[in-house]
């Protein structure tokens, strides 16, 4: 059988998604809505981006803050905005250089549990035109790649995994702990460390520097929790998705909007394979 969600990360966030259920998810970066509209309905998803431009479906009640990470989260207590439940799913996607991503990482930890996960985006880079900290390509994971090794060496405690999807890998964080001060207390230390550090050091070898895994669902399942966090029928929210959606893109595709035909194609096509994908993958 063809395991389709190890083709590219979306598909992969796809898949994880639907595995986890989680009450929460919180994306930082979410550019179009092509990541966050993942989402299944029930799931409080909360974005955060400062010039997001939704151009695909996300789920309804969806909440998006217009306004860098750092800003989002000093000036608001996230607990109080998922109703005081912690982050379950989060997703960090936001500017693609080192020091942001860690502290989005230690911001997103504080309102993690030990069952939560963390993805990270883009840190299993290509090559060294890819991972400059100037993003004027195509394809830029910047210098994201030093959260793994940062953490590696501050947070032996943490498992780390890299997932060595298409097209710049998906990082698994696990065994969060909200209550660690470990990486505030040493943050001057890990910047003068890893900020200059050189390309060359993850490219002497990727795979073990950056802990890659290969991205088949049966790998990626094991590293994260066995049970979702809500009982319902996977099947079942993709279905609802579907029925609330169609009318919504049909509409989209008449009023004939260029950015929005695009999106539309292909989120119909999308929910529309997925239940059956769902069905046949089934445990
Ligand atoms: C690569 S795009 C996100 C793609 C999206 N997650 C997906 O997979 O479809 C990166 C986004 O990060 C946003 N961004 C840049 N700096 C940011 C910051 N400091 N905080 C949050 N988001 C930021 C950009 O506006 C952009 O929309």
């Amino acid at each position: 059988m063809r395991d389709w969600s190890s083709r590219n990360y979306h598909l992969l966030l796809a898949r994880i998604q639907a595995h986890l259920r989680p009450r929460t998810y919180v994306e930082i970066g979410v550019a179009n809505g092509t990541s966050l509209m993942l989402a299944l309905p029930g799931t409080h998803a909360v974005g955060i981006d400062p010039e997001p431009d939704i151009t695909w479906p996300v789920e309804p009640g969806t909440e998006i803050y217009s306004t860098t990470s750092d800003e989002f989260f000093a000036n608001n207590d996230l607990s109080v905005i998922l109703g005081g439940l912690a982050v379950d799913l989060s997703f960090i996607d936001g500017m693609h250089h080192f020091e942001f991503s860690l502290r989005d990482f230690m911001n997103l930890e504080k309102y993690s549990t030990a069952q939560s996960t963390v993805l990270i985006h883009d840190c299993y880079p290509i090559d060294k035109t890819t991972s400059t900290r100037d993003g004027n390509l195509g394809i830029w994971s910047g210098d994201v790649w030093k959260l793994i090794l940062a953490l590696k060496e501050f947070r032996p405690d943490l498992k780390i995994y890299t997932v060595d999807v298409a097209p710049t890998g998906l990082g698994i964080i696990r065994g969060l702990d909200s209550g660690s001060t470990v990486l505030e207390d040493n943050y001057d230390k890990i910047i003068e460390r890893y900020l200059t550090m050189p390309y060359e050091v993850v490219d002497r070898d990727k795979p073990r520097t950056l802990n890659r895994v290969p991205p088949d669902w049966t790998t990626v399942r094991g590293l994260l929790p066995d049970q979702p966090f809500r009982s319902v029928n996977p099947t079942w929210l993709f279905c609802r998705r579907a029925a609330r959606y169609a009318p919504h893109l049909l509409l989209n595709l008449r009023l004939g909007r260029s950015k929005q035909r695009g999106a539309g194609v292909r989120a119909y096509k999308f929910y529309l394979a997925a239940p059956q994908r769902v069905r046949k993958r089934a445990r």
